[in-house]
């Protein structure tokens, strides 16, 4: 580690790269004093502009720190794998290590960055038995749950395997079902309805009186209709972000589309109708006379939308998710159902790119390649990232048939998948010693924390090593 003359930048060569941080930046995000800023020590309120004194490192490994000491007269300790974790979001990249021992500067290669996963059509859908998530989960068992379903790296679908015998009266009235019970005990809740009992799971019925009833008003749950494939609550003002859907009767045969691969391949194929997607805002809506009294349900949202908060944005120059560095999908989140749109919100002058860009990524997932067609049979359970998977109904093919659904809420997602990798981390290090203390973990991004959970454990070895 190396301070620059005037104290407004400090250098430090990890063992990948060498990064150049500004002196401020490091003042702002230090938490030696606490997760918290008090008024009078808020960023957003200096004048100045912090200066280093004296940087130095201690220890060794994953616990070792970079020790600063600023002009102001206190003192900082960065734990290093913090330090590394954060360099390649905020740092100026000065050279990278390569994998011969060789250095190179550090402009983006010229090459295509590899294709990664989530950017393909599903090809294979992952299983994981009942009996290992239930009545118990290991902590890796939980882990890849989120893993599968959430990080961009992965296809976003688990079909969930050996489940028990379903109480059909239960199932059938939405109480009590095996999604709910399964969906609460992974991710500790599932979506509240304004209009359905707490806990109630949504059923898409061929027969049972008051779904059929539902099937006349609203067309999705009309089990003879061909259906789209769809993000389900598109037309909400937040979608939740995992759906699970259980057969209990019947069969159907669905189809699973990954959005990111119809983007991806739009890209490749029409790149100037990639930005009408991101750019043109859709007028959604429903009028779900299914409840009482009816709720009306609308939104203006684009298509496609890159992630306000960051959580998945930040993999971009990491040495462990770099099968996560494609330069479009991952960060992406998708609203995508052709029965609620009511009409396109551009203006006059871009409305043909629009509609074209429309029918396009339509034409696109259409084609087989990208859509996985599945029977769904008796006892078949799906989870799957519905900002992302797209889901549709081709034909039911023998009734009756009963599909129990529910969903999970973003927000419950994302804190259950920080707390799960906060609480790793705190007992991470040798013989379960803490690697760093909570307070340095309470702000840093989620794609953060899970890659210093992969480098802390060891799951993932940097390519460079
Ligand atoms: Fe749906």
């Amino acid at each position: 580690v190396q301070k620059c003359p005037s104290g407004k930048f400090v250098t430090v060569k990890f063992a990948h790269a060498t990064y150049t941080f500004h002196s401020q930046w490091l003042h702002d995000a230090q938490m030696d004093d606490g997760p918290y800023k008090t008024a009078d020590n808020a960023y957003s309120r200096k004048t100045t502009m912090a200066e280093v004194s004296d940087a130095s490192t201690s220890g060794e490994g994953i616990t070792s720190t970079m020790n600063i000491s600023w002009t102001d007269g206190r003192e900082s300790q960065f734990p290093c794998l913090w330090l590394w974790v954060y360099a390649s979001l905020v740092g100026k990249c000065e050279k990278k290590e390569t994998t011969m021992a060789t250095t190179e500067e550090c402009d983006p290669p010229e090459a295509e960055p590899a294709v990664s996963m989530a950017v393909k059509p599903i090809e294979q859908i992952e299983e994981i038995s009942y009996t290992d998530l239930f009545p118990t989960m290991s902590e890796s068992t939980r882990l890849h749950v989120y893993e599968v379903l959430v990080h961009p790296s992965f296809a976003g679908i688990l079909k969930i395997t050996n489940l028990p015998a379903p109480d059909v009266h239960s199932e059938r009235h939405g109480e009590n079902t095996l999604v709910v019970s399964l969906l609460t005990h992974i991710f500790g809740g599932v979506f509240d309805h304004p209009r359905r009992t707490t806990g109630q799971s949504y059923n898409i019925s061929s027969h049972h009186a008051s779904d059929v009833a539902k099937g006349l008003l609203v067309p999705n749950y009309n089990t003879a209709h061909f259906l789209l494939p769809h993000v389900d609550q598109s037309f909400y003002q937040h979608h939740t972000r995992i759906v699970g859907l259980y057969v209990l009767e019947g069969e159907s045969v669905n189809s699973f589309v990954s959005a990111p691969a119809v983007l991806e391949a739009l890209r490749k194929e029409s790149p100037e109708l990639v930005t009408p997607l991101y750019t043109c805002p859709m007028a959604l809506g429903r009028a779900g006379k299914m409840y009482t009294p009816t709720i009306y349900q609308g939104t203006t949202a684009t298509a496609v939308t890159t992630t306000g908060n960051n959580n998945n944005v930040v993999c971009h120059e990491s040495p462990l998710t770099h099968t996560a560095t494609s330069t479009t999908a991952p960060t992406t989140t998708f609203r995508w159902h052709p029965h609620y749109v009511g009409s396109l919100l551009c203006d006059f002058d871009a409305f043909p790119a629009a509609l074209a860009a429309h029918r396009a990524f339509q034409a696109i997932s259409d084609r087989p390649a990208f859509q996985t067609k599945l029977p769904l049979r008796p006892g078949d359970m799906y989870l799957f990232d519905n900002h992302r998977v797209l889901h549709g109904r081709d034909c039911v093919v023998r009734e009756p048939r009963t599909c129990v659904g529910q969903s999970v809420t973003e927000q419950v997602v994302l804190d259950g998948w920080r707390d799960l990798l906060v609480g790793r981390l705190l007992r991470a290090g040798a013989g379960g010693v803490m690697v760093m203390p909570e307070r340095w973990l309470v702000h840093v991004p989620l794609m953060q924390l899970y890659e210093m959970d992969r480098i802390v454990m060891g799951g993932c070895r940097p390519c460079w090593l």
